[in-house]
């Protein structure tokens, strides 16, 4: 069916109570606050507790998702949760999550894009709610990355935290929509790089979870030239461009990543909507968690235009562009 947006009902996300600051790092590693807000911008962090799974994150971040666009779980009938940490190896964590809510209609299913996974969500929600198919779709980033960490290594575990976003997209038709909606999404992948960021373990290779092994540096080489590229094509196929944006509201991996995107984009440093300093990066939650943080805080307001992006292992890369 021709003529369908994918519009913003709502946003909601959730943060584990326990917050891990960089003094509480200094104790467990050899590193300093100093050393990490300079590199990567992260002053703290968010832990799941024990027992408190990816599910139960989703799950409040959906909760809230649905207060705020003022519809009931029974409104919902496709769920996608972009994730890398799932509860188990299967069934997914959104037939959790759906089940949690009382939904028994509909689709729900695990998206696994790493970082790069709600871009990948939005665009693959936008793609099933144009057909006509479905209606309304949670699209969820939910992520306990503090489970896949290896806590000796300070190369990587002073990076990332646990959290969830969500955002309930509608399907309207055009005349209703009013230009509102996912404008285009643009995805890409290449797994040659797929060694520099990688966990080693898994159901099929070790039977193990494994832990998070990165080349820092390989991954920061190539984010910015892929970050922008998508952005670049959004642009293109738009019209839109730096100056039109409203919001900028990009993967919260690295502070410098983010701002070196920016001014290579021309995009002017008050659109840009940052949160790594007190989520770290969140992985496949932290655009949402921004996004949930920017539209509270009243940045973000209806008829704005917002660009997301994100990059992660893969590697994975995407971008998309939409009228709140
Ligand atoms: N504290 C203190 N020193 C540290 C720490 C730490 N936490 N971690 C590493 N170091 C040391 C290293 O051992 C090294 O010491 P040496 O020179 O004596 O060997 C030195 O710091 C420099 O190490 P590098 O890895 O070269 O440091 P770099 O400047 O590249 O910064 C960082 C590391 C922050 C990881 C950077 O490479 C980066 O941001 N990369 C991108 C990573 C990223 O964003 N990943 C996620 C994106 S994809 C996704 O979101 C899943």
């Amino acid at each position: 069916m021709i003529g369908i947006h994918s519009v913003v009902r709502g946003v909601g996300s959730y943060l584990p109570q326990k917050v891990l600051t960089n003094a509480d790092l200094a104790e467990m590693v050899d590193t300093s606050d100093e050393w990490i807000v300079q590199r990567t911008g992260i002053k703290e962090r968010h832990v799941a507790a024990e027992g408190e799974f990816t599910s139960a994150l989703g799950l409040k971040a959906a909760q809230a998702a649905l207060a705020d666009a003022g519809l009931v779980a029974d409104d919902i009938d496709l769920i996608i949760l972009a994730t890398s940490t799932p509860d188990q190896t299967f069934p997914a964590t959104a037939v959790t999550i759906q089940s949690e809510l009382g939904i028994t209609r509909g689709a729900a299913f695990d998206l696994q894009a790493v970082c790069s996974g709600f871009v990948f969500a939005i665009a693959t929600a936008d793609a099933h709610l144009r057909t006509g198919a479905f209606r309304r779709a949670l699209v969820i980033g939910a992520e306990t990355f503090s489970r896949i960490l290896d806590w000796n290594d300070r190369g990587t575990c002073v990076l990332f935290g646990d959290g969830a976003g969500a955002i309930v997209l509608e399907g309207v038709p055009a005349d209703e929509a009013k230009g509102r909606g996912v404008l285009t999404s643009h995805l890409r992948s290449d797994g040659r790089h797929r060694s520099k960021l990688f966990v080693d373990g898994g159901p099929s290779s070790t039977g193990t979870v494994g832990h998070l092994r990165m080349e820092g540096r390989e991954v920061f080489k190539h984010a910015v030239g892929m970050i922008t590229d998508v952005i670049v094509d959004a642009f293109a196929a738009t019209g839109e461009s730096a100056e039109t944006i409203d919001w900028f509201v990009p993967h919260q991996a690295n502070r410098r990543i983010i701002d070196a995107s920016a001014q290579k984009l021309g995009i002017a440093p008050e659109k840009v909507v940052t949160t790594v300093q007190s989520h770290g990066n969140t992985s496949a939650a932290s655009i949402p968690l921004a996004l949930d943080v920017a539209r509270k805080d009243g940045r973000i307001k209806p008829g704005d235009l917002v660009l997301l992006e994100a990059m992660g292992g893969g590697f994975t890369w995407g971008s998309a562009l939409l009228r709140w």
